[in-house]
């Protein structure tokens, strides 16, 4: 690996000034963090990041530095940071009414509730509304459970579906995964991705063997009946994967018919990061039976919730669930900020358009650089996989690393993910413009050309 000397890549013009910032230190908050933060909450980057202003697609460090977010708080901020109109209604509530539980009325739950209704398929319209992605899967398996009857679940390789101990053992990566998990019953079917399949063929040959195994898994590891099968429509930690879109509609066809529930997790695809539709299913013309979401939908705030149809969610009512802070006011009014804000400025459509400028940017990349094997995914949630060799597809996993942090040196911050760690994960808040794109691609090429030496 070698590196250059730096050249300067000019951000995009931005005219945010942001506040002199007068707290702590970035040296006192490291050391209050090491000596008083579990140990296990990791830090990015080699000489951590401190984070202290945002405006939109705009992050500030301590010192002033601008950054151009590609990674969103990880896939979270959909409509940008500190979105004017999302603090606004924050606020107001939270100077009205900060917190009530479900157990009384109180307008937003139900206004939200209608409105997530409204962007689903018919007959997925009641939601419970949780705090995270974890808690929104666990709730879904357990919803899929007492419906069925049956305790099998099945869930795609390097899939990730959270960090609760129910949740973890959906996750299916060894990093992730600790051994102290309390859900017995969970199944691990062949990702269906081309790049890495075990299968040979088009990726919608792959697709269908892939959905295939699904079949030998429940007719092998289970009484053969299930309760769900659960798959993230594009993964996100996995580092950007999917299979083709016949993938979803294979696998579901095969799990209804062993009686199982279809869950589609969609934690980082939903609400219009993948461009051409508000879901991430819908590319695949399926309807799943529960759809569990988090991140996009508060943009930050604390919020996840769980549709489905009315009698799949009635098993629940046979003894007594609660969740204190699901259906918060304040993260109803964020919830209803941000489908207000992706509907008025068309931030689904500008997912589309800037995710295909800077996929074919991507694509130029992979042309000009031999450390880039892959450039995949759809919109806003796009993975660039890097490897040694292009025929052995040895993953690239320190140069990686190298690459990411040169693109933070540059002014870009980025994610990074797959099961070796060989995956640039690029999602940025979807309120991003062409000028953004076209630096994140410089930066980008000037990153892996100085890895690449
Ligand atoms: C697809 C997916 N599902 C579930 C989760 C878990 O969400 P949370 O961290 O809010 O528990 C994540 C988190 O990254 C995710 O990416």
């Amino acid at each position: 690996m070698a590196t250059s000397a730096a050249r300067l890549i000019a951000l995009p013009p931005c005219d945010h000034v942001p506040r002199p910032y007068t707290g702590p230190s970035k040296q006192e908050v490291l050391a209050l963090r090491r000596q008083y933060c579990h140990p296990s909450i990791f830090l990015y980057y080699r000489d951590p990041l401190m984070l202290v202003e945002g405006h939109l697609q705009y992050l500030f460090d301590e010192t002033g530095r601008r950054y151009l977010d590609f990674f969103a708080g990880i896939a979270t901020v959909a409509c940008g940071h500190s979105h004017p109109r999302l603090v606004a209604q924050v606020q107001a509530q939270a100077a009205t009414l900060q917190h009530a539980t479900t157990i009384y009325l109180h307008p937003g739950v139900t206004l939200l509730a209608r409105r997530i209704a409204d962007k689903m398929p018919a007959g997925l319209e009641v939601t419970y509304f949780v705090n995270s992605g974890s808690e929104a899967n666990d709730l879904a398996v357990l919803m899929a459970r007492c419906y069925t009857g049956n305790n099998d679940v099945i869930a795609v390789r390097s899939g990730y579906h959270g960090g609760s101990s129910s949740a973890m053992a959906l996750t299916s990566h060894h990093t992730w995964k600790f051994p102290a998990q309390s859900n017995l019953g969970v199944h691990h079917t062949v990702n269906p991705d081309p790049y890495r399949s075990p299968f040979d063929g088009t990726p919608e040959q792959i697709a269908s063997q892939s959905a295939a195994d699904i079949r030998d898994l429940i007719r092998y590891s289970t009484p053969g009946k299930v309760a769900a099968f659960i798959a993230e429509p594009i993964q996100g930690v996995g580092g950007i994967t999917c299979g083709a879109p016949n993938y979803l509609a294979e696998a579901y066809d095969i799990v209804r018919a062993h009686g199982g529930l279809c869950i589609a997790d969609e934690v980082q695809t939903g609400f219009g990061r993948t461009g051409e539709h508000f879901w991430g299913f819908q590319r695949s013309g399926v309807v799943p039976d529960i759809v569990t979401m988090a991140k996009g939908i508060g943009n930050g705030v604390p919020l996840a919730a769980v549709t489905t149809r009315r009698e799949i969610a009635e098993a629940l009512t046979q003894r007594i669930h609660f969740n204190t802070f699901g259906g918060n006011p304040v993260s109803m009014a964020a919830g209803l900020a941000v489908l207000d804000i992706i509907e008025e400025e068309g931030l689904q459509q500008n997912a589309r358009e800037m995710g295909s400028r800077l996929r074919a940017g991507l694509q130029d990349l992979m042309a000009r650089h031999r450390l880039v094997g892959d450039v995949r995914g759809m919109g806003l949630m796009l993975g660039v996989e890097l490897v040694r060799d292009r025929a052995t597809k040895e993953p690239a996993s320190q140069e990686t690393l190298a690459v990411w942090e040169a693109a933070r040196e540059l002014g870009l911050l980025i994610g990074k993910g797959g099961l070796d760690g060989n995956v640039l994960r690029i999602q940025p808040p979807l309120c991003i413009n062409p000028a953004d794109v076209d630096f994140a691609l410089e930066v980008l090429d000037e990153a892996v050309g100085r890895v690449e030496g």
